[in-house]
């Protein structure tokens, strides 16, 4: 018995539980980084907004009191906070204000475009990265974070020749496809940061080095 013991907790001890920021290939699905994002706010007032519900299988498993959620689909009946029109009806009439909005409704770029613009603390730039102007033209300023999901080397480069436009010293960088969901991915994100880093003599601290990418990169140690 006592060595049946020993040898699980020595296979265990091989497994260590590992939280989600180690996890290789953690993929945060909608639901942890919407009620991620509410985490940030009082439970009681904070509100939250979902255009297009879908089965409402997201809307229903959103951590907060059903008053405290609103829902816009066209396929549903209004009842309580649920509006049964489509979004560009529910914003003509609505005078709430949300803090966290998960738009998923109509996806089409005009749409999305619209259902953005109700919203102005969101900025999109839709824009071919190799032609894009200097970031003041869209007004930014000092950035703290950048997300690159362009899959292959020259978007990539041109993303982060605008990265070196920007104000920053030291930034949170996250590479969707750092080494690929497979080969033809591989050697591309990965590789122009490289070279990037090495041109500028930029420093690199990789925090996760997986399908996906995520590093710290400072100008200064
Ligand atoms: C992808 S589903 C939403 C999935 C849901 N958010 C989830 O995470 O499970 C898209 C929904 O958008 C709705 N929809 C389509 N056009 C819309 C519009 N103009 N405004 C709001 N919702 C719309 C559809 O009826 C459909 O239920």
């Amino acid at each position: 018995m006592k060595k049946i013991i020993q040898s699980y907790i020595k296979l265990k001890s091989k497994f260590k539980p590992k939280n989600d920021f180690e996890f290789e290939n953690a993929n945060y699905n909608r639901l942890s980084l919407i009620n991620r994002a509410l985490n940030k706010y009082d439970q009681k007032k904070c509100k939250y907004l979902e255009i297009g519900l879908g089965d409402c299988n997201n809307y229903n498993s959103v951590s907060l009191d059903i008053n405290n959620k609103y829902g816009v689909d066209p396929a549903f009946d209004s009842v309580n906070n649920i509006h049964g029109v489509k979004s560009d009806e529910f914003f003509q009439n609505n005078n709430e204000t949300f803090d966290v909005i998960f738009i998923d409704g109509l996806h089409h770029y005009d749409q999305v475009l619209e259902d953005c613009s109700q919203f102005p603390n969101i900025t999109l730039v839709v824009k071919d990265i190799h032609e894009l102007d200097d970031p003041s033209a869209y007004g930014i300023k000092k950035i703290s974070a950048v997300h690159i999901d362009v899959d292959i080397y020259e978007p990539t480069v041109s993303a982060l020749n605008f990265v070196d436009k920007c104000e920053w010293d030291s930034i949170y960088m996250r590479f969707d496809d750092w080494h690929g969901h497979e080969p033809d991915y591989d050697f591309h994100e990965r590789q122009a940061c490289r070279e990037w880093i090495d041109k500028n003599g930029y420093f690199i601290n990789v925090m996760r080095n997986g399908l996906h990418g995520e590093a710290i990169v400072s100008k200064k140690l």
